[in-house]
């Protein structure tokens, strides 16, 4: 398919130059690495071996025995594996027919599945020891307990703390202003008129399918039904003509034109979203220094619905966006879960599987060299290491992106030697970086899509809990999230995790989310850092009521002041400290012991929807405190069940 390629360095060369790799090419050659047997005697041996295995164990032991299948046919016949496995897999009822493809088949630039990162993953995996038992926990439906965590530590890259490291640099008393926005999530299918009360994940998209999943409170005096409504090249918002969608009478709840909580982000909300930075920066003559994306620009829709272009155009889309309104803001970026082809998955640099995600990498380093966010050497390292890279920016503040997929749950690459402290590198990297600018007395920001407690595996999660634990408070000065779509926080405690404010490390703050998915009103955030020591003093948010777009004759979206998250707890606090992690322990407390408060943060964390859970119900709310106050997978799972015991 050449067509989508040429119209998408289009896209491109109308904000800078054309650019010259021919992504899909490279992934394309790297996916056919892979050669599907039709060796039918062999297909019909490893399904009746997989089935032999299965049948007399119990099912975490069937669940190794079949690694154990699959790591000798990764070895000795690879191809057989995405034919032979997906068949089994239907055969034995292991999953739905469409969950079976999606996870074993052979994965191309055309049909969006896993299996080829299936088979990369059993060349290497121990299907007897952690790694085996890591993976039936995480990737098969919990069929093993989770296994213990080994008790690893990359303390030896690092020299000893001092005395010093363990005091934060007092803040001066001037600031400057830094944006944080994220999961944009762009449905490039978004169709106005279509469902948005489907049972699908996703709604308002000509596919979206099943009746039912609960729209918003259809009336019918709604009416922003413009298909053809857009920002113009000077950002001015034309509505076009107004769409009839009542016509359709087997639509019970049309998709209307910026957007609905059952669906995610149409591109002119995204065009929204930005604009009221814009505004709102040039009526109150605020000035960002930089601005923060931390990650997913592709939408949530069912794998199937996915493939090579759509992935790339997502991408593209959204950091254009960013660069046509944010003009020279330089935007400082990481890669989501969903930034990847297929889903969810990176493979470590050395171990011969990089190939099938470079296309990304150049993507990135093309794009934001391009745009003018990093430099050529920058873009250099970039491209060759995309497990995390770092930025000197001109106010002197470190910051360090990292690609959470390397210890996402879902990403296939992490489940063998699963024992290893730093299998992808990526935290020697951030290691590396940290023990340079300490030396340096220089502070830095970490940034990165996923929070560890939200689909991180537990030794990764602890090894980046010992890094900050290491270089906190003197050297990190901010930690920052997305992924959770959810306005949140996450604090690190000394002390085996014992949640008192003498043991209070750091803390990592969680972005608000554009995508109304799931039940949010679009949000973004920005900060005020003291200019001495980049530490974060106020935070100020701003969101749109989605639900009265639905009925304003297809009018913009009222971008308004939410709250600032120093006044918003009605804590008492220093003006001349930072919101560092004892705040947002003292926050936290009260969210714990009061029913009002833990409401607040929930109407906080959605954005005041109209689907904010009611915290008074039994059992609403009930998981907020551990959420927030735990930052590694084992305390969060402990602290959890502690809750429900
Ligand atoms: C097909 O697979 C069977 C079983 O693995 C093997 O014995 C046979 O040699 C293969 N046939 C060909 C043509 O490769
Ligand atoms: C499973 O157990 C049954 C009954 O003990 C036995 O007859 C059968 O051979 C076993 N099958 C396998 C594959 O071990
Ligand atoms: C983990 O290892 C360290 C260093 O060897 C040791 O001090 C600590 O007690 C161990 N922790 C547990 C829970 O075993
Ligand atoms: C800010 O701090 C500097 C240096 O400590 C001091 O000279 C100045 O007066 C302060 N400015 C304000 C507005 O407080
Ligand atoms: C959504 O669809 C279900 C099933 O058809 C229907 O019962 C319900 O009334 C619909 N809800 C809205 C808001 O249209
Ligand atoms: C969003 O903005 C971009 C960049 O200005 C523009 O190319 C695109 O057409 C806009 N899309 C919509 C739907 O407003
Ligand atoms: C009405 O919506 C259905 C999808 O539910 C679609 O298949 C059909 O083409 C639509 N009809 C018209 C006239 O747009
Ligand atoms: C490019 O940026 C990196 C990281 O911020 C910096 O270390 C380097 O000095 C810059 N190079 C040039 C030529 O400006
Ligand atoms: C597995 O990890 C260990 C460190 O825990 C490392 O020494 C070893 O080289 C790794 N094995 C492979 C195959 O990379
Ligand atoms: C830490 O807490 C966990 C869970 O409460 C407990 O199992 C473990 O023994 C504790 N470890 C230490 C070193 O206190
Ligand atoms: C946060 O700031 C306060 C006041 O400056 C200070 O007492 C406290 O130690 C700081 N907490 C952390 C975790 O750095
Ligand atoms: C939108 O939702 C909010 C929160 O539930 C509610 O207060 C408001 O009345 C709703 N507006 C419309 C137009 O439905």
């Amino acid at each position: 398919m050449i067509l989508p390629q040429i119209f998408i360095l289009g896209v491109i060369a109308a904000v800078g130059k054309a650019l010259n790799v021919d992504y899909k090419a490279e992934a394309d050659k790297a996916f056919g690495e892979l050669v599907p047997s039709t060796n039918q005697t062999a297909i019909n041996q490893l399904v009746h071996e997989l089935r032999e295995v299965s049948i007399n164990d119990s099912r975490c032991q069937a669940c190794l025995n079949r690694l154990a299948v699959g790591k000798r046919w990764a070895h000795e016949n690879p191809g057989v594996i995405p034919v032979a496995w997906p068949q089994w897999c239907v055969e034995y009822n292991a999953g739905s027919p469409d969950s079976c493809t999606r996870n074993f088949a052979r994965t191309t630039v055309d049909k969006n599945a896993e299996g080829s990162n299936f088979v990369d993953m059993l060349t290497l995996i121990d299907p007897h020891g952690y790694d085996g038992q890591l993976y039936c926990q995480y990737l098969e439906e919990s069929s093993c307990p989770k296994p213990t965590t080994p008790n690893v530590s990359l303390s030896h890259l690092w020299p000893p703390k001092q005395a010093k490291h363990y005091v934060a640099p007092e803040p001066g008393n001037e600031t400057f202003n830094v944006l944080h926005i994220s999961d944009f999530h762009v449905e490039l299918d978004y169709t106005v008129g279509a469902e948005s009360n489907c049972s699908a994940t996703m709604c308002c998209t000509p596919h979206s399918q099943g009746k039912g999943g609960g729209g918003y409170l259809y009336k019918n005096h709604w009416n922003s039904f413009y298909k053809d409504a857009h920002y113009d090249k000077e950002f001015t918002y034309v509505k076009g003509a107004y769409y009839d969608v009542f016509q359709n009478s087997s639509i019970s709840a049309p998709a209307p034109v910026f957007g609905h909580y059952r669906c995610d982000a149409p591109e002119i909300l995204v065009n929204s979203s930005i604009n009221s930075v814009v505004d709102y920066a040039k009526k109150n003559k605020l000035n960002f220094e930089f601005a923060m994306f931390t990650g997913d620009l592709i939408d949530h829709d069912e794998q199937r619905w996915m493939d090579f272009d759509k992935s790339l155009a997502s991408e593209e889309a959204g950091f254009r966006d960013l660069k046509s309104r944010l003009g020279d803001i330089p935007v400082y970026s990481t890669l989501g879960n969903h930034d990847s082809y297929p889903y969810g998955e990176i493979a470590q640099e050395g171990y011969g599987f990089s190939n099938k995600y470079t296309w990304n990498n150049d993507l990135m380093a093309d794009m934001w060299k391009d745009f003018g966010w990093i430099n050529e050497t920058t873009s250099q390292f970039v491209r060759t290491h995309y497990t995390g890279f770092a930025v000197d920016t001109k106010v002197g503040l470190r910051i360090v992106s990292l690609n959470s997929n390397c210890y996402y749950r879902k990403n296939h690459y992490a489940f063998w030697n699963a024992t290893d402290p730093d299998g992808f590198g990526m935290w020697s990297f951030l290691i590396n970086e940290l023990v340079d600018a300490e030396a340096k007395g220089q502070r830095v920001w970490i940034m990165t899509h996923i929070p560890p407690i939200v689909d991180g595996l537990p030794l990764p999660s602890k090894i980046f809990y010992e890094i900050i634990e290491r270089f906190s408070p003197y050297t990190i000065a901010g930690v920052f999230f997305g992924h959770t779509h959810l306005d949140q926080f996450n604090i690190l405690y000394a002390g085996n995790n014992t949640k008192t404010i003498e043991n209070v490390i750091n803390h990592a703050w969680i972005s608000q989310a554009v995508t109304p998915w799931f039940n949010n009103n679009p949000s973004w955030r920005y900060y005020e850092i003291d200019k001495d020591t980049f530490s974060v003093m106020n935070a100020y948010n701003y969101y749109a009521k989605l639900n009265e777009t639905f009925d304003n004759h297809g009018n913009e979206p009222h971008w308004l002041y939410e709250y600032s998250c120093r006044d918003g707890y009605g804590i008492h606090w220093p003006k001349t400290s930072p919101l560092n992690g004892t705040y947002w322990h003292l926050v936290s407390e009260k969210i714990k012991d009061s029913v009002q408060y833990r409401q607040l943060y929930e109407n906080y964390a959605t954005r005041f929807s109209p689907y904010v859970p009611d915290c008074s119900q039994e059992g609403k709310c009930e998981n907020d405190y551990c959420t927030l106050t735990s930052f590694q997978v084992d305390d969060y799972d402990n602290c959890v069940s502690r809750v429900h015991s």
